[in-house]
């Protein structure tokens, strides 16, 4: 084994505890925002992996505006850049390294100009998992921060400026985090997402995000009302609330509240109040978590979209009792059918590994078995990736590679077509539609979302975009739908 987290000593369970679509994608800089002037310093932060990294990278843009840093779009020229890491999977975690590679040289070029060095920092869980080892793999890399951490970058930068040692912070601090984050958000657009839990107990034997994120940790109702009603007031339509492990939320309640806690129903509803804001999403969701009040507020909340991200992760109860989720293969089929009972128009979306250790050919075929039992809008699947550190590395029967491809591309094909019948039963349907922007090619067209996520183009001039449309759906493909204003 190349590494091992002790969990002991690397997740040093917070005292204080009061408590994930991650795909191997790179988002972009992510961070709409004001381009820099001339006495503003420079920040790239780029994002790797799941939408919880796509927050985190907008607040490191928040906590930095005030010390005079501006977001721009590349590391060309950029005073600080920041690479906002995942290591759910080998894949992602590498990356970061060939991009430091990258880095290098324009800090090379930028120290020869004279003008100012480039400070690099690595956050995220690739910081969290390697710590110091990053700066001796990439002495490049001035700055290592977990993701319990980032709210103390600019005490980390003037450390740095200092005594230009390499400074290194990983330690859980989840509610210093929610407490120091400010509550001002620069936003571009009508959909936010917004963190309300972090970390995870539920340790899945396949899965870094316990040691990587820490302890289960909710944050308070109030925290996320005033960061919400910010949002609102700056335009945001649509909320995604966000967690590792999203409903086992337990914040503690609003003040005069006559409760202690909120579970995430409670907080659906309490947010569903909220003046302009007409959309609300959440996820990770855990099958063991989606308690009776959560699977109510489908049918009772009308703001909640009717589109569930619940993995599944196999098929094969063998499989998932050696995964540790926690639970069978047909309490998944019930509970799927007490949320749909609640909300007929549902769909569903999930993750599925293939080729965890000892996964049997019967095995495989349970996961495609369930998956045309259930019948997904979509999903995300990926081969099994072993994680240094978490039990399912060390586990034996190690599925070949070549196997995992082959059922990998089986179960994608499933999906995918799922995925399109699933879209084209929308034919013919008026959907509500948030209108994103005006498309591109200027051609009269709009670019929104539909209840499903789908990306929906149809004709309608730039007055509608911020607005929640009916938009008659009259085509569609697999990840995207065309309508007619109705
Ligand atoms: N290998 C492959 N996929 C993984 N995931 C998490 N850990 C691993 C791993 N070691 C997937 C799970 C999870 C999603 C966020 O990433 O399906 O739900
Ligand atoms: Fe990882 Fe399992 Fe926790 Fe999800 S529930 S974050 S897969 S350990």
């Amino acid at each position: 084994m190349a590494k091992t987290l002790d969990i002991d000593s690397k997740r040093k369970v917070s005292a204080r505890k009061q408590e994930l679509a991650a795909k191997d994608v790179v988002v972009a800089n992510t961070l709409d925002v004001a381009p820099a002037g001339p006495n503003t310093k420079k920040v790239f932060i780029k994002t790797y992996g799941c939408q919880m990294n796509v927050y985190d990278s907008q607040r490191m843009a928040d906590i930095l505006a005030p010390i005079g840093y501006a977001p721009i779009d590349s590391a060309e020229g950029a005073d600080l850049v920041i690479l906002n890491t995942c290591h759910i999977r080998e894949k992602a975690a590498e990356k970061v390294y060939s991009e430091l590679g990258r880095i290098r040289k324009m800090k090379e070029e930028k120290d020869a100009s004279g003008e100012g060095t480039m400070t690099v920092a690595v956050a995220g869980c690739v910081a969290q998992a390697e710590g110091a080892e990053i700066t001796r793999r990439a002495p490049v890399v001035d700055m290592v921060l977990g993701p319990q951490t980032y709210h103390k970058l600019p005490e980390m930068i003037a450390r740095l400026a200092r005594s230009n040692d390499e400074v290194l912070e990983t330690q859980f601090d989840t509610l210093e985090k929610f407490d120091e984050l400010p509550v001002e958000r620069m936003i571009k657009g009508f959909a936010a997402f917004v963190t309300i839990q972090e970390g995870c107990d539920k340790f899945c034997t396949f899965c870094v995000v316990p040691y990587t994120r820490g302890a289960e940790v909710s944050r308070p109702v109030d925290q996320i009302v005033a960061e919400i009603r910010g949002l609102a007031a700056q335009g945001v339509r649509e909320v995604t609330l966000l967690g590792q492990n999203v409903n086992a939320y337990h914040g503690p309640a609003p003040a005069g509240s006559t409760q202690d806690e909120f579970g995430l129903g409670e907080l659906i509803a309490h947010v569903a109040k909220i003046g302009g804001i007409e959309r609300i999403r959440f996820t990770t969701s855990h099958p063991r978590d989606m308690d009776e009040a959560l699977i109510a507020a489908h049918g009772t909340e009308s703001k909640l979209m009717p589109y569930l991200h619940l993995p599944l992760q196999s098929g094969s109860d063998k499989i998932l009792k050696s995964m540790n989720r926690g639970h069978s293969y047909a309490h998944y089929r019930d509970l799927i059918a007490r949320i749909r009972a609640a909300r007929p128009d549902l769909a569903l979306s999930s993750d599925f590994i293939v080729g965890f250790p000892g996964e049997t050919d019967e095995d495989f075929e349970a996961t495609m078995t369930a998956v045309r039992e259930i019948g997904y809008g979509s999903a995300f699947s990926f081969k099994y990736s072993i994680r240094p550190g978490t039990p399912g590395a060390d586990m034996d029967n190690q599925v070949p590679e070549d196997v995992k491809s082959e059922r990998l591309t089986r179960l994608q094909e499933l999906l995918a077509k799922q995925q399109t019948e699933f879209n084209q039963s929308l034919i013919g349907k008026t959907l509500p539609v948030l209108v994103e922007n005006v498309s591109a090619k200027n051609d009269g067209t709009v670019f929104g979302r539909a209840p499903y996520l789908q990306g929906t183009h149809f004709a309608a001039g730039p007055e509608t975009v911020g607005q929640i449309v009916q938009v008659k759906i009259t085509d569609a493909g697999r990840n995207s739908l065309t309508g007619l204003l109705a």
